[in-house]
C-alpha cells in the first residue's frame, strides 16, 4: 500500500469514476481529503510525543504490556502502529516490531486551525480526529472510556455536524448511497432505513429520489438511539414528498425483526449508511434483513470500505475508541479486524446471507483505492 498523505491524482480518479456524477466526488471533497489526511499525520506526530514513542521498537503487545495499558488498548495501539507505518513514522512493520522514528513535535491546535482554514466544510471531520487524538493517552491509561468522552451530551452536536451533508468529508458517503438507491428502485417504493441517525442519509436519499421523479410511497425511518431518532425523524418529516407515508420507530440490527414488530412486512429497498458494519455478526444481521425484502427487493448500503482485510483505516481512531465498535466479531473471510469490512468481506458476508447479486458503486473501487489509499467510500447494492 502506498503511503499517506499524498496528493490525490484527480484526473486519473475522474477517469475511473465514469459511473458516478462529477458532483459526488467534487474537487472540494478531494481537497478536504488531502487536508484531513495531513491533519491525521499531525495527530500521529502529536501522539508519538504524548506517548513517548520515539525510538520504541517492539510489537503493539510489547507496548501494551510494558506500559500497563488496558486489554482494550491493544486494538488502539495496533491501529496506531499501522498508521505510523502508513505515514512513514515507523519502520519494519512486516517484522511486527516497528521502530518509531524521530519526528518533530506539533502544536495540535495550530495545525487544526490551519486545516480548518484550508477546508472549512471539513471542520467536523477534523474536530472529531482532534478529540480522539487528545483523549487516546487517557483511554489507554484506563482513566476514561471512549464512550464517556465521545458520547457525552456536550459532544452530541459535534456528531450531528459530523454525520451531516454539510461535512464535505462525509457527504459523499450519503450522496453515493442515495444515488445507488435511486438507481435501484422505481417510483412508489416502500423503503426501510436503518441507523438513520440525525437523518443525513435520508436527506440525501429524499433529494435524489425527488430529482429522479421517484417519490416513495412509504418511508420507515429507524434508529436505535432515542435522541438521534427524534432528531432524524423531525428532519425526514420535512423532506418527504406529499403522499408518502412516514413511519418512525426504533430498530436494532442486533435483534430479529419479530422482536421489534416488523415481521411480515415487505420492503422494496432497505437503505443504511455506515450502519451494518456495526453488527457484531454481519452475516446474521444481513440474513435478518433479507427476510424483510420483497422478492425483487434490494439492499443498498453506504459503507466506508477498508482497503483490505488487514489494512488500517487512518480516520478510524474515533470509532476504535468505542468498546462496542471493537467488540464486533472477527470472522474468516469476512472481517479480520474490528469495524469496517473490506470489499471482499462484504461480498462474502452478503453471499453467506443469501444475496446472489452484489455490486459496488463505483465499480472501479479497487482501482480507486490503488490510486489513493484513503478512497474508502462506496455503495453496495445487493439482491
Ligand atoms: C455512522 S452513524 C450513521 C448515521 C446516519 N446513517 C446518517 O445518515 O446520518 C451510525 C448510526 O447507526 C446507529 N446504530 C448503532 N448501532 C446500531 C444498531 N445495533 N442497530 C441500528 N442502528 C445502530 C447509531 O446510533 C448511528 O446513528
Amino acid at each position: 500500500m502506498s503511503r499517506l498523505p499524498h496528493r490525490i491524482p484527480r484526473s486519473e480518479l475522474d477517469a475511473l469514476l465514469q459511473d458516478v456524477p462529477k458532483e459526488v466526488f467534487s474537487e472540494e471533497f478531494t481537497k478536504s481529503c488531502e487536508v484531513v489526511d495531513a491533519f491525521v499525520g499531525d495527530c500521529l506526530r502529536f501522539l508519538v510525543h504524548q506517548l513517548a514513542l520515539e525510538g520504541f521498537g517492539g510489537t503493539p503487545e510489547d507496548l501494551v504490556r510494558s506500559r500497563g495499558y488496558s486489554h482494550h488498548g491493544l486494538a488502539l495501539v495496533r491501529w496506531l502502529f499501522d498508521c505510523l507505518h502508513l505515514y512513514g513514522f515507523a519502520a519494519n512493520r512486516d517484522l511486527k516490531a516497528p521502530v518509531v522514528v524521530r519526528v518533530p513535535g506539533v502544536d495540535l491546535e495550530a495545525s487544526f486551525a490551519c486545516a480548518v482554514a484550508e477546508s472549512p466544510r471539513a471542520e467536523a471531520a477534523l474536530a472529531v480526529q482532534k478529540l480522539a487524538t487528545r483523549v487516546l493517552p487517557e483511554v489507554l491509561a484506563g482513566q476514561i472510556t471512549g464512550e464517556e468522552v465521545l458520547f457525552s451530551l456536550s459532544q452530541l452536536d459535534l456528531w450531528f455536524s459530523y454525520f451531516s451533508n454539510e461535512n464535505i468529508h462525509y457527504a459523499p458517503s450519503n450522496s453515493l448511497a442515495a444515488l445507488a438507491l435511486c438507481r435501484a428502485v422505481g417510483a412508489k417504493a416502500r423503503i426501510l432505513e436503518l441507523g438513520g441517525g440525525g437523518g443525513s442519509a435520508a436527506e440525501a436519499a429524499c433529494k435524489a429520489l425527488a430529482d429522479a421523479h421517484k417519490p416513495p410511497s412509504l418511508y420507515v425511518f429507524t434508529e436505535v438511539h432515542p435522541a438521534f431518532l427524534r432528531r432524524g425523524s423531525r428532519l425526514v418529516r420535512k423532506l418527504l414528498p406529499e403522499g408518502c407515508q412516514l413511519e418512525t420507530r426504533p430498530y436494532d440490527i442486533e435483534l430479529t425483526p419479530e422482536e421489534q414488530g416488523l415481521s411480515g412486512v415487505s420492503f422494496d429497498a432497505i437503505f443504511a449508511v455506515n450502519v451494518v458494519h456495526l453488527a457484531s455478526d454481519p452475516v446474521v444481521a444481513l440474513k435478518r434483513l433479507r427476510t424483510l425484502l420483497a422478492p425483487a427487493g434490494v439492499l443498498v448500503l453506504g459503507e466506508l470500505i477498508r482497503p483490505s482485510f488487514d489494512a488500517p483505516v487512518h480516520i478510524e481512531l474515533p470509532f476504535l475508541l468505542l468498546k462496542s465498535y471493537q467488540q464486533a466479531k472477527n470472522q474468516d473471510g469476512i472481517r479480520a479486524r474490528p469495524g469496517f469490512l473490506c470489499a471482499v468481506g462484504w461480498q462474502n458476508a452478503l453471499q453467506a446471507a443469501g444475496f446472489c447479486e452484489v455490486n459496488f458503486l463505483p465499480s472501479t473501487l479497487d482501482q480507486c483505492l490503488a490510486l489513493y489509499p484513503g478512497f474508502y467510500c462506496a455503495a453496495i447494492v445487493a439482491r
